[in-house]
């Protein structure tokens, strides 16, 4: 199935929430709602450009939130939410869209097997899929606080978004249900006989309305946990003059045989970080051979890893190498690398540790044929929720 375009719908004013400020664009964890929302929905596979639907009245605040993603500009949207929905199925290309998923920007726990679902639901035919989820309560029916009777259960379930549709029946349905107020798509297409099916919602799925569920969104987006990489690396010795280790120029009457300046220190950090990422291996991002990459300065590595961790909200906590080699004597030389591998991670020096030590004279670095290092790296990642 081709990649399905998403109207995120961002124009409404978050009341219930309180604060004064809309809720799509009132921080948790440092960062809007609105912004986990789309992280939550770049990490899903399958879908297409997000287009987000606004309150023009806020496009400042909009602006800051997407500045670092890659998205089409904003459309307005209108003072319910059924009419942000229309506004921002008219702004897609009718010719190139077979599908839409339409999902709340206050729904930042939106994740990939549900969307997967709804695809499956979509490719079985079905004009219209969403999420729903069981009702566990006994359900009511009041009236100024008297109990009137007692529903059906079984029969009912909590609507979630994305919800996802056929574009031309969903387009059609909006623009016949115009002017009326309904609270979701599926009841829009339902209104114009379209079959929707139901497929299984996440009760984690929540839709950031009142206060206390900005407090509860808070625990779940801020978890973190903490992991360890390793490296391991070796670097014969070449005919040269000085070899650079953890990123520090060192005269020797050697240098270090590699693709780039074989900086063995620098090498086994950036494996181990890579490690603790669960991002591969040094080979998967620097291939052997690979113009790109000869002739390059080891710091460079370093700061595609880093890249990479800033891509994953990672920091790093510490960072601890150990070179092997009989000579250079590299003693003297530990305080400077310390400083210099602090400063490529923009870490305090105290984040960082290097051991040097010798083989006693056996095995090959013993035998002073190159040099081996290993490294441990400690990183804190947000816990993923999808
Ligand atoms: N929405 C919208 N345009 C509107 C109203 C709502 O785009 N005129 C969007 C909201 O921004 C939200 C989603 O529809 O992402 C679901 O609506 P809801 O949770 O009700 O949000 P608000 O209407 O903003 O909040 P409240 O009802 O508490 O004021
Ligand atoms: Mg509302």
């Amino acid at each position: 199935m081709d990649a399905i375009p998403v109207i995120l719908v961002a124009a409404g004013r978050g009341e219930r929430a309180g604060a004064g400020l809309p809720k799509q664009y009132r921080p948790v964890c440092g960062k809007p709602l609105l912004w986990w929302t789309l992280r939550s929905l770049m990490a899903c596979e399958g879908l297409g450009p997000i287009q987000i639907v606004i309150n023009p009245d806020f496009a400042d605040l909009h602006e800051e939130v997407v500045a670092e993603f890659d998205l089409p500009s904003p459309v307005s949207g209108g003072a319910t939410r059924q009419e942000s929905v229309l506004a921002g199925l008219e702004a897609l290309e009718s010719g190139n869209t077979r599908h839409v998923m339409i999902h709340d920007a206050a729904r930042p726990f939106v994740g990939n097997d549900m969307i997967l679902r709804l695809q499956e639901s979509l490719g079985e035919g079905n004009a219209g899929a969403i999420p729903v989820v069981a009702m566990t309560d006994t359900v009511k029916r009041c009236d100024g606080g008297i109990i009137i009777e007692t529903l059906d259960r079984s029969a009912l379930a909590r609507a979630q978004t994305p919800q996802a549709f056929r574009y031309d029946a969903i387009l059609a349905a909006h623009r016949a249900a115009a002017g009326t107020e309904l609270t979701d798509d599926a009841a829009v297409a339902e209104a114009n006989g379209l079959r929707v099916a139901a497929v299984a919602g996440d009760e984690g799925n929540i839709k950031v309305t009142t206060a206390e569920d900005f407090d509860l969104a808070a625990k779940r987006l801020g978890r973190t946990e903490t992991r360890v990489g390793t490296g391991l690396d070796v670097h014969a010795f070449a005919p040269g003059d000085h070899v650079m280790l953890c990123g520090v120029r060192i005269e020797h009457d050697a240098t270090l045989d590699g693709d780039s300046d074989a900086d063995v220190g620098l090498h086994v950090l950036v494996d181990a970080m890579l490690g603790a990422m669960g991002a591969g291996d040094l080979g998967v991002h620097f291939p052997v051979g690979d113009p790109a990459w000869k002739g390059r300065a080891s710091s460079d590595l370093v700061a595609v890893a880093c890249d990479l961790m800033r891509e994953r909200h990672a920091r790093l906590i510490h960072a601890d190498i150990t070179l092997i080699c009989q000579k250079p004597r590299l003693a003297r030389h530990q305080s400077a690398m310390k400083q210099r591998v602090a400063e490529l991670l923009g870490v305090e020096p105290s984040r960082v540790n290097i051991k040097v030590t010798s083989t006693d004279g056996l095995g090959f670095t013993g035998r002073g044929e190159g040099i081996a290092g290993q490294a441990a790296v400690t990183l804190e990642l947000p816990v993923p929720w999808v």
